[in-house]
């Protein structure tokens, strides 16, 4: 298979069109076979579900070339798990998740040419999602959906290595108690959009949400989930019913737990403690672990001792050993990697 002539060191994060797309309907109360196709574009009723009334969900995952040249993709069954609970939440029908993985699967085969040579650095982004595709006036779900999967080839999250970055506290709440902030719909996403814009022009890279309930509770950011380190070495993740449930988080204390036998606390964190903590990062798929060096809340500047040139030590250990297990270089736990070919 001859890959693509694209430059893969300098792919930003963006949207590039590849060869196939796997489509199916939800029509009359069931899914339809599905294919694979060319077209690109979506033609649906200018009334329909997920346009008036934001019915839609959506996932994130990769596909990357590991050491010894097989294309694979990381717990993509977590990713299934995930959609099916998304799309629950909003009433929509759910897709099988054998299906989702197939789906995936295909499509990321069909793009083989897209899928970024081991050591670039780049990786091919997968977007399975689904949306109400019939008219709705009144508020109510669809009768019919479609579900999708594209690709698009994406370049190294870090260029010139992992800069920790600078965030702030933000002043906008991202869920509300019992909201929709534990899955992955489109609406968490629009709304978030002028807080970020707000936070960049105000010169950070990134919000911190507390929960909205009482403000004194780390929550996540509009991306990505947070990991704290102890001074004395412990992993802190904040526990909340309104956060999204990040498969990197997951396997981060997986791995922090069985390959580094690091203690690991999954707790509510208040935002009165995180000053003492040695360590932040962000995780996600995107990144992995983006370090956090500041946190500014309302000009009260937390620097945490890991500085602002690199990843804190054992942040980077996290980061080394699961990005081992993803790119074939460390033996994975069962069941982590799925083989394309
Ligand atoms: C709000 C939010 N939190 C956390 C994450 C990280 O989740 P994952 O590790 O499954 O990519 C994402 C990205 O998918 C996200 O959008």
């Amino acid at each position: 298979m001859e890959k693509k002539n694209i430059d893969w060191q300098n792919l930003g994060f963006g949207y590039v069109k590849t060869d196939k797309r796997f489509v199916s309907n939800f029509k009359d109360g069931a899914w339809d076979e599905g294919a694979l196709v060319e077209d690109d574009t979506i033609t649906i009723s200018e009334c329909a579900g997920v346009l008036q009334y934001a019915q839609t969900v959506f996932e994130g995952l990769k596909a990357y070339t590991t050491e010894k040249g097989q294309i694979v993709i990381f717990r993509p069954d977590l990713n299934a798990e995930r959609l099916e609970a998304s799309a629950k939440r909003l009433e929509m029908p759910v897709f099988p998740r054998d299906r989702f993985i197939d789906a995936v699967v295909k499509t990321v085969e069909a793009n083989e040419a897209y899928v970024p040579p081991y050591g670039s650095g780049a990786t091919l982004y997968i977007r399975p999602y689904m949306f109400g595709s019939s008219p709705v006036i009144g508020v109510k779900p669809a009768q019919e959906y479609q579900f999708r999967v594209f690709t698009t080839p994406v370049g190294p999250y870090f260029k010139g290595g992992a800069k920790p970055i600078t965030i702030k506290v933000s002043d906008f709440d991202r869920a509300a108690p019992h909201g929709t902030g534990n899955i992955k719909a489109g609406l968490n996403y629009a709304m978030s959009l002028h807080a970020i814009v707000t936070a960049h022009e105000e010169g950070f890279d990134e919000n911190m949400y507390l929960d909205a309930g009482t403000r004194t509770k780390v929550e996540e950011t509009g991306g990505a989930n947070f990991l704290f380190i102890t001074k004395d070495g412990k992993v802190v993740t904040p526990k909340s019913d309104s956060i999204l449930p990040s498969i990197t988080r997951r396997s981060l204390v997986a791995v922090a737990r069985d390959y580094l036998g690091l203690e690991v606390e999954e707790r509510e964190v208040y935002f009165d403690e995180v000053k003492d903590f040695a360590e932040c990062g962000l995780c996600g798929t995107a990144a992995v672990i983006s370090p956090v060096g500041r946190i500014n809340d309302h000009g009260n500047v937390i620097n945490f001792p890991s500085g602002m040139d690199d990843m804190g030590p054992v942040t980077k250990k996290l980061y080394d050993t699961l990005t081992g297990i993803q790119m074939g270089r460390l033996d994975a736990p069962e069941g982590w990697i799925k083989v394309i070919k």
